[in-house]
């Protein structure tokens, strides 16, 4: 008798463990604990402008002066750190972002590493790498 009411317990509290991780895991997605940002104003307004300034000045024969790599480097730069942007503040809630956020990192060093010494090559593959880790995040965390 009173193992069942402990089991019973036991499956009520495991229920609602369940309730509360599961709120918490999709209020982390859109936001981070402390700070106001909101996931989708990162996304409009750093990632989404610097992922597409890069695409564009990666394509055809690549920027075009100094300058335009220089800008290049910079979208790089932005964009890597919000790699580490939406790991800060709790904002992660599992392996796949976590997973996501370090290609993005990577994969935008190595266009920022790329842009430095002007190589389009190198540039456009990374990049190709680095929306790779878009398209993952997404699947699993955007609705
Ligand atoms: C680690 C996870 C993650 C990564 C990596 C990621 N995103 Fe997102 N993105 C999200 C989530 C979550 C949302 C939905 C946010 C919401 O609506 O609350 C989102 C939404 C967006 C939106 C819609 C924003 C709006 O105005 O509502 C755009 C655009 C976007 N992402 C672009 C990108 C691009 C481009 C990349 C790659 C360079 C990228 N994202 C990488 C998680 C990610």
């Amino acid at each position: 008798m009173a193992r069942k009411l402990m089991l019973g317990t036991g499956l009520v509290l495991s229920a609602l463990g369940i309730v509360i991780l599961g709120t918490t895991a999709s209020a982390q997605v859109k936001q981070g604990k402390t700070r106001p940002a909101e996931t989708k104003y990162l996304m409009r307004g750093i990632v989404q402008p610097n992922c597409a300034g890069l695409g564009k000045l990666l394509k055809a024969s690549g920027p075009a002066d100094e300058k335009a790599w220089d800008t290049a480097a910079c979208h790089a730069a932005c964009l890597n750190e919000v790699g580490h942007l939406l790991m800060a503040d709790g904002r992660c809630p599992d392996g796949k972002w976590a997973g996501a956020s370090k290609t993005l990192q990577s994969e935008s060093a190595a266009v920022l590493e790329a842009c430095k010494k002007q190589d389009l090559k190198a540039a456009s593959a990374a990049f190709k790498k680095m929306t790779q880790s878009c398209a993952a995040c997404h699947k699993a965390h955007k609705k």
